[in-house]
């Protein structure tokens, strides 16, 4: 059965995928983390954590609310930076078979350049996933992500510091999904993958005050996966390049659904929460389903429900 997957195929380097099951970024840390809990070496890909030029100390606590079949969350990208990835990640991951892709963000679209700039030619590194969800400082905060021309600029600017293949992670915060995929794949994105959170909050009422600590959260988990498959379904009616479906994916059943609306690869996320094992049980899962319906190619069901 043939479960390889290719994620950019307009790019020189490529990124081929020994099987379509991927971690979602931030949600399973730099990979080394789970190591001894299974073989990660079976994934996909692995995609880390939010990378920015500098290293940040994230969000207020408390950054995690717990809601009806999801979470809020609003970690408010801690990470090591960029400097200390490409010195004591980078290594490690040249090393493993399973390809890491390295999930970059910035506050303003020179960090976005100079981050791409740095991880070019990096060992260890098989691609960039742009997160354009972040508040654009020189726009008075308002994410890069929500407006074709802020979102395309991004991708511009990473294309032309970067040979590596570029996956852009899209918002679904925003009314024109469709007009930002277009967007960004004319701005020369290899790859779309959606979706990121959608915005939301809780409130203390003892406190009184919003939930989480920062005021408001990115809700994930099963409670948007409806969501993120109707936008995978209308996106990859739009667009020809590769799409990653995530959001909510908990089961192979979900992933399938996600790959028969049209996505060429998944992310699972906060399932592995709940269930660290969640990425190599839906990976065996999907194999079991195409085995048990001799299905011999994944390509033969990609986006079988737009036909
Ligand atoms: C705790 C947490 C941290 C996250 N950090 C990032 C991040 O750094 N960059 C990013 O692009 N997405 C980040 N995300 C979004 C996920 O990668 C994913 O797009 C989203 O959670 C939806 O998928 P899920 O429902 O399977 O979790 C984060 C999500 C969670 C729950």
């Amino acid at each position: 059965m043939d479960l390889t997957v290719q994620l950019a195929p307009g790019n020189k380097k490529g990124l081929k995928l020994a099987n379509p099951v991927m971690t979602a970024s931030g949600t399973f840390g730099y990979g080394t983390e789970y190591e001894h809990l299974f073989d990660i070496q079976s994934l996909g890909a692995i995609v880390c954590k939010g990378t920015t030029l500098e290293p940040r100390e994230g969000n207020p606590q408390p950054r995690i609310i717990e809601t009806v079949g999801g979470m809020l969350n609003s970690i408010g990208l801690q990470n090591i930076g960029v400097d200390t990835l490409i010195k004591e990640k980078a290594p490690v991951w040249s090393k493993w078979k399973v390809p890491v892709i390295v999930n970059i963000a910035g506050r303003t679209i020179g960090d976005y350049a100079l981050v791409a700039k740095k991880l070019d030619g990096v060992a260890g590194v098989a691609a960039l996933e742009v997160n354009i969800s972040c508040p654009n400082v020189e726009a008075g905060g308002a994410e890069f992500g929500i407006r074709t021309d802020s979102a395309a600029k991004v991708i511009d600017v990473v294309k032309n510091a970067t040979s590596l293949p570029v996956i852009v992670k899209l918002t679904p915060n925003t009314g024109e999904i469709v007009e930002l995929a277009r967007a960004v794949v004319s701005a020369g994105a290899d790859a779309l993958c959606l979706i990121n959170t959608l915005k939301g909050m809780a409130i203390d009422i003892k406190s009184h005050r919003p939930l989480p600590g920062n005021g408001y959260g990115g809700l994930s988990g099963p409670a948007i996966k409806p969501v993120a498959l109707y936008m995978v379904y209308e996106v990859a009616k739009a667009v020809s390049v590769p799409i990653i479906g995530c959001g909510g994916i908990t089961t192979a059943n979900d992933a399938i659904e996600f790959v028969m609306a049209g996505a060429t690869a998944v992310q699972v996320g906060t399932a592995g929460f709940m269930n660290p094992h969640a990425p190599v049980d839906v990976m065996d899962g999907i194999s079991s389903y195409l085995q048990k319906e001799n299905i011999q190619d994944i390509h033969k069901i990609i986006g079988i429900a737009r036909r």
